[in-house]
């Protein structure tokens, strides 16, 4: 998604502001630009289209001084990725300059009240059209920037994080938000400004996060000023940012993806860490006992969430309908948001996400509380806005995920739904003592056979250059692992462009099964658990129609190698958690394949990292 960076300080501007967009390429985008405002005053902006090394080359022969200035990088909404649609954008008298992350949903109409009023257009953005907005209210009400701004705001429909700068004024940046992320990193004598912590590690831990409809005034050498568009001054509340730079850094690894990959065995270890007791035979999770009685009293929980989180919920189903005995539908958010569902008071409804501001997730949210519905929160970015929005919940902690493929956050989000299902069927008393004991023992064990699943990797990156061919992918796997065949199908879409779908293995009856000959690979996660016996005979089914079978099997299973063309052992688990192993060979899949093929797999073409537009 669009990034934002700003900076104002005794620096010049530039060298930061590229920085912060780089740090900021793991969202996607497809243009990048800059506005600088020179010691006379003069706003400088440069935008080109592709990547922030295109920028730089661009403006290698340009005035690039100035310690105020504002960077964007830019995924394409309303027109074409090129440049003239790149941001900044310049009202029409060229005194103000704009960045934006969002919609503004009524563009078209406030567009053609401007034209009338003699605005020229220069771009099919709404960007444009809010700061010539901007512009047109700060003239006509002789105003100053942060009225002109909230007064705009007033009239817009949809979601912004803003940045503008003014001509003349080398002392000041003015910001706004409204259901798109921006933080203020407070500096010693510098501020600055970003879509999200990444950029501003580096410089500084303190941190501002705007909330919605707040108008932020950041001003060399003086307080930040912040009021809402309806004019009430607020209080700024400084935060401390856990993120290490060190974090953010690729630390050896050619990629993000492998790195995060990588990481899972040490970042589940420490999701655990604290809410699993040293013995092993206790878990506990504060936000759980801490609304003990609803979570008692719950006669239905609804997991909200899109894509691989999404997935970590019908995972989240299998588990908490199992243990605990409670109902559970698993809805995608941008659906639930606007089919009019049925929510009850006593309903608890759990949204995942890895970013925390992913805009369906969040309006999915904000109706289940309208409701009077108890919300629940499991997320990564600590401070984003869905733990903001939510009535309790529990962070992964599994440090910030770069890679645009969601991979540690996924084992992260499915380990933190077994914490929550145990500590839920204790306390309802569905779980025998001695199976409670053995999960979470087994659970403790998880990172450790993460481990020894990730020594399949030479083989998998082996295997991997056979399936460059494929131009379709099939991924079975039943119980637990339908969840997991649907993640890796995901995962193999994203970053090698290989169509790929998920099916519940018994469903391959229903259709899917006219699609396979010679060609088609079929991934099986055919551990030796559950319905065994039945994926077995799936896999039979496939094989008599000549497809080509990769299967992730249990260590020592000699029947499902027998018939498969490629197989990976994972170790022997409780049938619950196979899912935090047998994704892991599905990970390195999609990563060995997609690099074959010669994919950007940290930065897929047309995705986004944090989805903060519906
Ligand atoms: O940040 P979230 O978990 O809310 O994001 C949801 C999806 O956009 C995300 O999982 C997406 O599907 C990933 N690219 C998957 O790898």
């Amino acid at each position: 998604m669009c990034g934002i960076v700003g900076y104002i300080g005794n620096k010049e501007a530039y060298p930061i502001l590229i920085k912060g967009l780089h740090r900021l390429e793991y969202r996607g985008y497809d243009s990048a630009g800059v506005a600088l405002v020179n010691a006379e005053g003069n706003i400088n902006v440069y935008k080109t289209k592709g990547k922030v090394d295109d920028l730089e080359s661009f403006t290698k022969d340009k005035d690039i001084s100035g310690t105020v200035g504002i960077a964007h990088t830019r995924w394409a909404t309303h027109g074409e990725p090129n440049d003239v649609n790149a941001h900044p954008h310049y009202s029409q008298s060229k005194s103000l300059a704009i960045i934006h992350n969002g919609i503004i949903e009524n563009y078209a109409i406030i567009k053609k009240d401007l034209i009338k009023r003699g605005f020229e257009f220069q771009s099919d953005t709404d960007t444009e059209v809010l700061v010539q907005l901007i512009e047109y209210i700060k003239t006509t009400n002789k105003v100053d920037l942060q009225r002109a701004v909230q007064l705009a705001l007033t009239q817009v429909i949809g979601a912004y994080a803003i940045a503008v700068v003014e001509k003349g004024n080398t002392n000041q940046i003015v910001a706004a938000r409204k259901a798109s992320p921006l933080v203020i990193g407070v500096g010693d004598g510098e501020f600055f400004l970003a879509s999200d912590a990444t950029p501003i590690v580096e410089y500084t831990k303190k941190v501002i996060y705007l909330n919605d409809q707040e108008v932020a005034v950041i001003t060399r050498n003086e307080e930040i000023h912040i009021k809402t568009i309806s004019d009430v001054e607020t209080t700024p509340v400084v935060k401390e940012i856990e993120m290490s730079l060190n974090e953010l850094e690729r630390g050896g690894f050619p990629h993000f993806m492998l790195k995060e990959i990588y990481e899972q065995p040490r970042r589940i270890a420490e999701a655990m860490r604290g809410r699993i007791n040293v013995d092993r035979n206790r878990v506990s999770l504060a936000g759980i006992i801490d609304n003990k009685e609803k979570f008692i009293n719950a006669k239905r929980i609804i997991i909200v969430a899109c894509g691989t989180s999404w997935h970590a919920g019908l995972i989240g189903e299998y588990l908490i309908e199992e243990f605990c005995r409670i109902p559970v539908e698993v809805e995608y958010a941008s659906e639930f948001r606007y089919r009019n569902p049925i929510i009850h008071k006593d309903d608890i409804v759990i949204a995942i996400s890895q970013s925390g501001e992913t805009a369906d997730t969040l309006a999915a949210i904000e109706l289940a509380k309208k409701s009077g519905a108890f919300v629940y929160g499991i997320c990564n970015v600590v401070g984003s806005s869905i733990p903001r929005n939510t009535d309790s919940g529990t962070y992964t902690h599994v440090g910030p995920e770069i890679g645009v493929a969601s991979t540690k956050a996924f084992t992260a989000q499915v380990t933190v739904l077994a914490l929550m299902t145990l500590t839920i069927a204790r306390l309802k008393k569905t779980i025998e003592d001695d199976l409670y004991k053995r999960l979470i023992h087994e659970l403790a064990e998880i990172p450790e056979k993460m481990e020894k699943t990730l020594a399949t990797n030479a083989k998998i990156k082996q295997i991997a250059p056979i399936f460059t061919y494929a131009k379709n992918f099939i991924y079975l796997g039943r119980g637990y692992n339908y969840p997991v065949a649907l993640e890796g199908a995901l995962k193999l879409k994203e970053i090698s462009y290989i169509h790929a779908e998920g099916y519940p293995a018994a469903e391959m009856k229903h259709g899917p099964i006219a699609l396979i000959d010679a060609e088609m690979p079929v991934v099986f996660i055919a551990p030796h658990k559950g319905i065994y016996e039945k994926t077995l005979s799936n896999i039979q089914e496939v094989k008599a129609r000549k497809g080509r079978v990769f299967s992730i099997i249990t260590q020592g299973d000699r029947e499902v190698r027998k018939l498969s063309d490629f197989c990976i052992s994972i170790p022997e688990t409780e049938e619950c958690f196979v899912p935090l192993l047998a994704s892991i060979p599905l990970q390195l899949l999609a990563y060995h394949i997609a690099i074959a093929k010669e994919c950007n797999v940290d930065q897929p073409r047309n995705l986004a990292k944090s989805v903060t537009v519906e």
